[in-house]
């Protein structure tokens, strides 16, 4: 039978920590409405110690949604999580999300500390956090880096303090998709209360691996992936929501399965892009301007005698309007033909090879030939059928 993954969405934390994406209380609720409407199971709508701003999102969010949990960020500190704590009274299921560098560069660079004050500071935060009464989830931070059997230690020692989600995060985007995919198996195998707690992937993007990774780790027993709409976050970004959802809904054979309403994707991703005003590269997986998109001849013809020559997802399921056919220099007959019947002309034979002649000299001009330029181009041509 297939198991659930939950989908643990960071757009309004990791997410709206990128320069220039930051939005106010108002817009975050309206976002974190739609996240409820998609289907995640997570919000984390902020990190309440950080500013006042962030500590009211997490206070308005929290009374907003109510059949997600919010959850709010801090590190392994009482200030923090007593102000977390504070921020979630209101959640109809709150979760504090609490923890410490794991690697040796983050213990030694950033904490000047050593292993074992971490693993207790670490299990010392989320007992603190669960006398507050709320789900906990604990983050080794740069787990991608750490040295494996501590890490094992250290995860054993938050769950037995009570973590009831272990997040381990790629956090600098370092990890290959099998050796990350080994890390998550390895603590599978030797933690030994591991199956007291839900295993979580957070990947970064600075390899451009995000999804592959938490793939990965999804395959090898992690429960909960934590993903950004479009892709966003620090640096190269996180995983984005829309791609592991529709990896998930594409490759059944995996089954594993979340409850994202896929169809609503389309609509959340201009949404966040339009607030957050950070467009969305065109040719993005499953949310770009061009994912539907078709230009060479080659696959223009493929596609309109079956879509499913070229495409491995029907736009609807995503919420894309239709697929397109964009005409350019690279474009064949059979596009030219299609697109001038949608028009209202029809050309066969020898006059068709004319109009794809005249066609091809204003593609060359142009990038791309629009519905405006094929109608000069058709009232230039002597028209035998219509
Ligand atoms: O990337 C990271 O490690 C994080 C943690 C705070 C979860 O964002
Ligand atoms: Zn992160």
């Amino acid at each position: 039978m297939a198991k659930k993954i939950q989908i643990f969405d960071t757009t309004l934390r990791d997410g709206e920590q990128v320069p220039g994406c930051q939005l106010k209380t108002e817009e975050k609720i309206v976002i974190a409405r739609e996240l409820e409407l998609l289907g995640v199971d997570v919000i984390e709508a902020g990190f309440p110690i950080s500013s006042p701003g962030d500590f009211l999102s997490v206070v308005e969010i929290s009374k907003a949604v109510k059949k997600v949990t919010v959850c709010g960020l801090t590190r392994a500190k009482k200030d923090d999580i007593d102000v977390a704590a504070e921020a979630l009274r209101h959640a109809h299921r709150g979760r504090i999300h609490t923890g410490i560098g794991s690697s040796d560069v983050h213990i030694k660079h950033k904490f000047k500390s050593t292993r074992q004050q971490v693993l207790e500071q670490g299990a010392w935060a989320v007992a603190y956090a669960k006398s507050k009464g709320y789900e906990v989830e604990f983050f080794a931070e740069d787990a991608g880096r750490a040295d494996l059997t501590f890490l094992s230690q250290l995860i054993e020692a938050v769950i037995a303090a009570g973590a009831d989600v272990v997040n381990i995060p790629d956090t600098t985007g370092y990890c290959l998709p099998n050796l990350y995919g080994k890390r998550i198996k390895h603590l599978v195998e030797n933690v030994k209360n591991i199956d007291q707690a839900i295993i979580s992937v957070h990947c970064h993007n600075d390899l451009g691996l995000a999804t592959a990774n938490t793939i990965s780790g999804l395959i090898n027993g992690a429960r909960q992936a934590e993903v950004t709409i479009n892709g966003i976050g620090e640096r190269a970004g996180n995983t984005s929501l829309e791609e592991v959802a529709m990896i998930l809904q594409v490759h059944r054979d995996l089954e594993l399965t979340t409850n994202i309403k896929s169809e609503k994707i389309y609509a959340i991703s201009k949404l966040v892009s339009g607030m957050m005003r950070m467009p969305v590269q065109a040719n993005k997986a499953i949310v770009g301007a061009n994912a539907f998109a078709h230009s060479s001849g080659i696959h223009q013809d493929g596609f309109l005698k079956h879509a499913e020559n070229y495409e491995i997802i029907n736009p609807a399921q995503v919420g894309v309007p239709s697929s397109s056919i964009v005409l350019t220099a690279r474009s064949g007959r059979a596009a030219l033909k299609h697109r001038m019947e949608l028009l209202g002309h029809k050309y066969e034979g020898e006059e068709l090879n004319t109009l794809y002649e005249n066609f091809l000299l204003v593609a060359d001009e142009k990038k791309e030939v629009k519905d405006e330029d094929l109608q000069v181009l058709a009232a230039n041509l002597p028209v035998l059928v219509r």
